[in-house]
């Protein structure tokens, strides 16, 4: 990634830009959309499910899904955003009464905003974490302990809900004083420097995997797929995910791509953030499994695998509190950027519907969100025997935590995504969206087929397989 092109190049060229601003470049929409994409999704979330849905076989659906649920719907997000040409509720509803559709398609915004909600409340928790690991890494407290040392320090982490609590403050408090303050100015910026950056750390991990010997196996338990290890449960899993990580189905491409001027190519712009995205996701996977197998732990260790594996690479390796230090950092800004997106649409949604300004949406809707976050932080400890719909098949043992990830990931995003899909596919006119993807005809006609069919298809029978 290079440096964003000379700032104004869309100046003046519509009266959205006028009234609403535009990116500053199309460099500068693919790092904010990339910015959203990579974060906790791709480091945290990714290798744990990975590990626990053994391996290979997932990674494959998962990249499928990539590559046939999720494109296409980045594609469509940002179309719809873009010529709705405002926040995402209002622009679907300015895209209907256009063309004369029920009003009630706006729902598919609705659902998105709640989500994020959802979602905000306990990923500010986990990236409470990687806050804390910062402190960790630099104090030289992980410099050369042994598996067990560094999974005590873990489960002391996760047992105590002061501590805990104090880092998911921080850390929403951070989201809420970017978003207080307007998406673009800093945001553009640090995207342009972070986001490398954690690559270029992801790397060194990656090369310090190689080191232990073990290289090939993790490897192999990514790559090598054993489709008996796959379950329904699995697929419905690897669906849900290609949503989250692509930050889809929660209005927030909608609201980024209202901002893009027309001259900036979609598919393009999406091709590349699905891209980038997918090859953070994997490098942590090579950069996490040889340290697992390395070191005799168990790849299915659930949502503490990152924390539990590389700070013990970080701990072994020379400069390692250094480099630990840097990754944390990093870690916790790539879930800045994400957390920041995801705030954002619930914001938005304030302002317009209860006319509140900026600075109160802003406050009201983080301090609810914190408030949730808490139920989260305390299912980790006091209440991890809580499980409030267990008596369900599809819910059982699930904590407060495990829901909303689930409720959130499994069922409303693709949920959403499959309006969205429906939505572009059937009910837009195909020159409307013809004129915003400017795409070669045979291009086209590949997207507009998959959206129509391919697309709802394959999330309706993941999704009905799962519930009967
Ligand atoms: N895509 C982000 C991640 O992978 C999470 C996210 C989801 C952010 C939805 C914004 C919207 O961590």
């Amino acid at each position: 990634m290079n440096s964003p092109s000379p700032a104004g190049q869309n100046g003046g060229d519509s009266q959205a830009s006028i009234k609403r601003g535009l990116w500053s470049s199309r460099m500068a929409f693919i790092l904010a959309a990339t910015g959203s994409a990579v974060g906790l999704g791709n480091i945290w979330k990714f290798p744990y499910i990975t590990g626990e849905n053994g391996g290979g076989a997932f990674v494959l659906v998962y990249l499928l899904c990539i590559a046939v649920v999720g494109l296409p719907i980045m594609m469509a997000e940002i179309l719809i955003g873009r010529r709705g040409g405002a926040s995402p509720i209002r622009s679907m509803r300015t895209l209907t009464e256009r063309d004369g559709h029920n009003p009630a398609w706006r729902i598919t915004a609705v659902v998105g905003v709640l989500a994020a909600f959802l979602i905000l409340s306990f990923y500010s928790v986990i990236g409470g974490w990687a806050v804390s690991y910062i402190g960790t890494s630099a104090s030289g407290e992980l410099v050369g302990k042994s598996a067990e040392a560094i999974g005590g320090i873990f489960s002391g982490l996760l047992g105590n809900p002061w501590t805990l609590l104090g880092w998911h403050t921080l850390f929403m408090a951070l989201v809420m004083f970017v978003v207080g303050r307007g998406l673009r100015g800093g945001l553009e910026r640090a995207v342009t420097i972070l986001m490398p950056a954690l690559f270029v750390l992801l790397l060194i991990v990656v090369g310090y995997a190689m080191t232990t010997g073990h290289f090939g196996e993790g490897v192999a338990f990514l790559f090598q797929p054993d489709f008996s290890k796959l379950t329904t449960a699995g697929v419905l899993v690897a669906l849900g995910h290609a949503f989250f990580t692509l930050s889809l189905g929660m209005a927030v491409m909608m609201a980024y791509g209202s901002y893009l001027s027309k001259n900036v190519s979609i598919v393009k712009t999406s091709i590349v953030v699905s891209v980038m995205d997918t090859g953070v996701a994997l490098l942590a996977g090579l950069a996490i499994f040889p340290i697992v197998f390395a070191n005799g732990l168990e790849p299915g260790a659930g949502p503490g695998l990152i924390f539990q594996t590389l700070p013990l690479a970080f701990g072994q390796m020379p400069w390692g509190s250094l480099f630990g230090t840097l990754f944390f950092i990093l870690l916790t800004f790539a879930a800045w950027t994400s957390a920041i997106s995801l705030l954002e649409p619930v914001v938005e949604w304030l302002e317009e519907k209860k006319g509140m300004t900026r600075v109160s949406s802003t406050v009201g809707a983080g301090i609810a969100c914190w408030l949730l976050g808490i139920a989260s932080i305390l299912s980790l400890n006091v209440w991890s025997d809580v499980t409030p719909l267990g008596m369900f098949a599809m819910f059982e043992g699930k904590t407060i935590f495990d829901l909303l990830d689930f409720v959130t990931a499994s069922i409303m995003l693709p949920l959403a995504g499959l309006l969205v899909a429906v939505f572009a596919g059937w009910i837009m006119t195909r020159e409307a969206l013809e004129s915003e993807l400017a795409m070669p005809a045979g291009g086209f006609s590949l997207w507009y087929n998959t959206i129509r069919y391919v697309t709802p298809i394959a999330v309706a029978v993941v999704f009905i397989y799962n519930l009967v």
